[in-house]
């Protein structure tokens, strides 16, 4: 069963929301899988997640000459970002066809297949260790921050961007609440996750607990403008992977359902020239003591 997503903000084991047995090595299997089949088509998605690169380099103080990590790096902008700024850098992702399309596109910069819960780096290795987008899809996420603290140096700092609550991130928050208002129970074969989205107190505390220092959190906030909206619906369904089985694996009434919610729901933000979403993204830091 798929963790309810719209079921509260911050996730399954919330008030009034009925625990789910997780097994991270299914949900891994099942991410896995689902970005390997996104790659060629991660683009709606990329072009916000981009909005965050700033931000990042600027919390973990990446320059010049620092070995730099970055993980989860999909088609590897923010990799050579980083670069961009003269740091050593490296990026890992679990999926192999990621790791091919940020090689092509920055050949200059090694990507290697690697995951989150299991760094393929010695302890101490990296000055920063930079996350877009990828801590929301791990299936242990303490296994994850250890390991970003292992292969970081004493100092080091570890920076994370994130999905903020559907409330305030309605780039994703319309297709959670579509599915809400319909009722629609979870198709077959998702195995239950994580928690998809995290309120600041439970990024700090699991940030606190894996031992980082000097945490601190900051919120970017924009409004992504599209012409209409299936743009909006076919761009997030191309390019993520834990919202859309939720609505392509429904039968075709129950998906026609969520469809009409989501305009429904989506008529608030329609302008002139189309429609402005807002958009939410939380970024974390902290640093090994
Ligand atoms: C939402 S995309 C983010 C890509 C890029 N960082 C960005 O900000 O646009 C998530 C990426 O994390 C990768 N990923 C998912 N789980 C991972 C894991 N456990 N370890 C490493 N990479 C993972 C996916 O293959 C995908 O490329």
């Amino acid at each position: 069963m798929v963790q309810p997503l719209g079921a509260g903000e911050t996730g399954a084991t919330g008030p009034g929301v009925s625990p789910v047995m997780l097994d991270a090595e299914a949900f891994n299997r099942f991410e896995l899988d689902a970005w390997e089949a996104a790659a060629g088509s991660y683009g709606f998605l990329r072009e916000l997640t981009a909005r965050a690169n700033g931000s990042l380099l600027a919390a973990a103080g990446v320059a010049r000459g620092l070995q730099v990590l970055d993980v989860g790096s999909g088609p590897g902008d923010l990799a050579a970002a980083a670069a961009g700024l003269g740091a050593d850098t490296v990026g890992i992702d679990a999926a192999p066809s990621m790791v091919r399309r940020a090689a092509l596109a920055n050949p200059s910069i090694p990507f290697r297949l690697g995951s989150f819960e299991a760094i393929p780096a010695g302890e101490g290795a990296f000055d920063a260790v930079l996350g877009g987008f990828v801590f929301n899809h791990v299936g242990s996420p303490e296994v994850a921050l250890a390991e970003a603290r292992r292969v970081l140096r004493p100092g080091g700092r570890l920076a994370l961007a994130t999905w903020d609550a559907p409330s305030r991130n309605r780039v994703l928050g319309l297709f959670v609440d579509a599915v809400s208002a319909v009722g629609a129970p979870p198709p077959p074969g998702i195995p239950a996750g994580p928690t998809h989205f995290r309120s600041d107190e439970e990024l700090r505390a699991l940030f606190t607990a894996a031992g980082f220092a000097s945490v601190g959190l900051s919120r970017i906030m924009f409004e992504a403008r599209v012409p209409d909206l299936d743009t909006l619906w076919d761009g997030v369904l191309g390019s993520a992977v834990r919202i859309p089985p939720t609505i392509t694996r429904q039968p075709p009434a129950i998906r026609g359902a969520i469809r009409a919610a989501f305009d429904v729901l989506a008529a608030v933000y329609r302008r002139a020239d189309g429609y402005a979403i807002p958009v939410s993204m939380q970024v974390i830091q902290g640093r090994r003591p």
